[in-house]
């Protein structure tokens, strides 16, 4: 039967013959375009599209993205952007940075106004990654169009990887100090009330020579309020941890909230945005507060000309001319994350710096002094969370554009640094174009592709590492655009720890230029003090501001 249908249908040779060219040349044909598509899926961003990527990383034509470089023989590199294939593109990018370089000057104005920024976690390798993640890696953060930058050194008295409270104490007070311990010089040992009250180890903050000095003075952070970054500026506190009464603070120290509605910096602060409202009230009314005190109601008896706001809508609706004091608490702990927040009641750290500007810059007479925390960065690295890292230091990011693009170069100086870093690292052989957040390399020793972000320690760890098979998960299939996720960590721990290098400090403005080399962070708060003629007697002092003392005198 079959040899006789055959014989039916196929006729000749001649046409078997066709037959077998034309199945050839389809499959020839076919091999071709998943060849060409696969080449080009290579080069393309399209297939790390946030949006698609977890498909197209299940999709089988992922094997034909496995890097060759090991392979000398095929050997295919990734190619890069067109344009940046010519020289006339590098020789003229690097020119315009020298013409720049050569037009600029240095500003030795007096800084009226002070604005130091803080992207809390945000190390050199998060930089790189928020540029990727935004655009390109040959992306450029408002910070980095700075006219000056340069590096501090993140030590602190008795550690050398630091915590957040003993660099905020070095950028903010001028001194380094020991691990957890909040504007008190090393003398004072960890949990030490009673230590903390010796006049000799407590040193102010830049923001109280402000205040003397008749400037406004602000804090904006998407951390609480309390928490070590801002407390920094207002507070002295033997453990970071004394946000409210509630956390074992011993009989004659006052908790970090109270010293920041009652202590003589605190209470002078003229814009307090942030989170953190739970350890300004009493249990009963939902807060932390043992004392059955309510510090905001406190807080609106003390200040006439005072607005308390608690969303979005209610900060937009303060109107600065008839405000004099604002206090605004969006959240009972930290704000949420950018990808976590909801949009319609938690105002950004755009619009709170916003806010936080109009109000400061009624001082005509005096100028200002803000302090603008991107405060998440780090705890979002602790996590091994990646994405939502990045997605706050591009928050941070555009704060910076806003507050450059809303003050004059001549009078207003701008820092922007980081605390300290994290062991957050961007390793592998990540072809240009790639999602700075997927897979970037291929192993050739276990078979299997890497993660290019991944952190030295913390819960990634469990995410990454199969425990019955003894051997690491493949990177396939993974939903890494989902923000929970947990990128691979070497070393399991509770969670990631900070890390010790360097971190840029990036300077605009008056005495931009002392920002400049690689220092101890502590100087950063002297750099500051000298600009705007601030500090106690026994610093150096700016010729400049002698003769505004003779001004004031006349
Ligand atoms: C602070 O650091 C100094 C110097 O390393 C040390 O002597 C002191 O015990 C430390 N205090 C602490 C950890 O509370
Ligand atoms: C606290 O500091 C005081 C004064 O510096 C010191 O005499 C005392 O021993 C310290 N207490 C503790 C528990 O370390
Ligand atoms: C409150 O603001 C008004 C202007 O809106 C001003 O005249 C008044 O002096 C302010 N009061 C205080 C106590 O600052
Ligand atoms: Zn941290």
């Amino acid at each position: 039967m079959i040899q006789q249908i055959n014989n039916k249908h196929c006729c000749s040779r001649l046409s078997i013959n066709a037959y077998f060219l034309i199945v050839v040349n389809l499959i020839l044909i076919i091999v071709g375009c998943v060849l060409v598509f696969g080449h080009s899926l290579n080069l393309n961003r399209e297939i790390f599209d946030p949006n698609h990527d977890e498909w197209s990383y299940n999709d089988p034509k992922w094997e034909s993205l496995i890097p060759n470089w090991w392979d000398q023989k095929n050997f295919k590199p990734p190619v890069g952007p067109a344009e940046e294939s010519t020289q006339e593109f590098w020789k003229s990018k690097a020119q315009k940075t020298l013409q720049d370089k050569l037009n600029s000057r240095i500003n030795t104005n007096k800084a009226k106004n002070v604005v130091i920024m803080i992207g809390d976690g945000m190390g050199f390798s998060s930089i790189m990654a928020a540029r990727s993640y935004l655009k390109d890696v040959s992306a450029e953060l408002s910070f980095e169009k700075f006219h000056h930058s340069g590096m501090s050194k993140v030590y602190c008295v008795n550690y050398q990887v630091p915590d957040s409270a003993c660099t905020a104490t070095a950028i903010l007070r001028g001194i380094k100090n020991n691990y957890s311990v909040i504007g008190l010089t090393s003398k004072v040992n960890l949990y030490n009330c009673s230590a903390s009250h010796d006049e000799e180890a407590r040193i102010p903050s830049i923001f109280k020579y402000a205040q003397d000095a008749d400037k406004s003075t602000g804090i904006v952070t998407t951390t609480r309020v309390t928490h070590s970054t801002p407390a920094a500026v207002y507070a002295y506190a033997a453990s970071r941890n004394w946000e409210s009464d509630d956390n074992l603070v011993p009989d004659g120290c006052d908790d970090i909230g109270k010293q920041l509605i009652h202590g003589p910096v605190g209470s002078k602060l003229d814009v307090v945005l942030g989170g953190g409202l739970g350890n300004l009230m009493p249990e009963e009314l939902g807060g932390k507060r043992r004392d059955g005190r309510n510090l905001v109601d406190e807080y609106k008896k003390q200040h006439k000309n005072s607005s308390v706001v608690y969303n979005k809508d209610q900060l937009k609706s303060v109107d600065p001319k008839t405000t004099d004091k604002l206090l605004g608490l969006f959240a009972n702990s930290h704000l949420d994350f950018k990808l976590f927040a909801n949009d319609e009641t938690q105002p950004t750290l755009t619009e709170m710096t916003a806010k936080a500007l109009d109000i400061l810059k009624k001082n005509q007479e005096n100028g200002f002094m803000l302090m603008v925390e991107g405060g998440r960065i780090d705890r979002a690295h602790h996590e091994n969370q990646a994405h939502l890292a990045l997605e706050e230091v591009v928050e941070f990011h555009k704060a910076v554009e806003y507050v450059k693009q809303n003050t004059n170069e001549e009078d207003t100086l701008i820092i922007v640094t980081a605390d300290h870093s994290h062991p957050f690292t961007i390793g592998g052989y990540l072809p240009r174009g790639r999602n700075i957040l997927g897979p970037g390399d291929y192993s050739i020793e276990d078979k299997k592709w890497i993660f290019s972000a991944s952190y030295g320690q913390g819960q990634g760890y469990y995410n990454h590492f199969d425990k019955e098979a003894g051997e690491r998960k493949s990177p396939r299939g993974m939903k890494y655009m989902e923000p929970t996720f947990k990128q691979p960590s070497a070393v399991p721990m509770d969670e990631g720890t900070h890390s010790g290098e360097d971190v840029g400090v990036f300077a605009s403005g008056p005495y931009s230029h002392l920002f400049t080399g690689v220092y101890e962070q502590n100087f950063i708060a002297h750099g500051m003090m000298y600009a705007s003629c601030l500090g106690p007697d026994d610093v150096l002092k700016n010729p400049k501001c002698e003769n505004d003392a003779e001004n004031e005198i006349k």
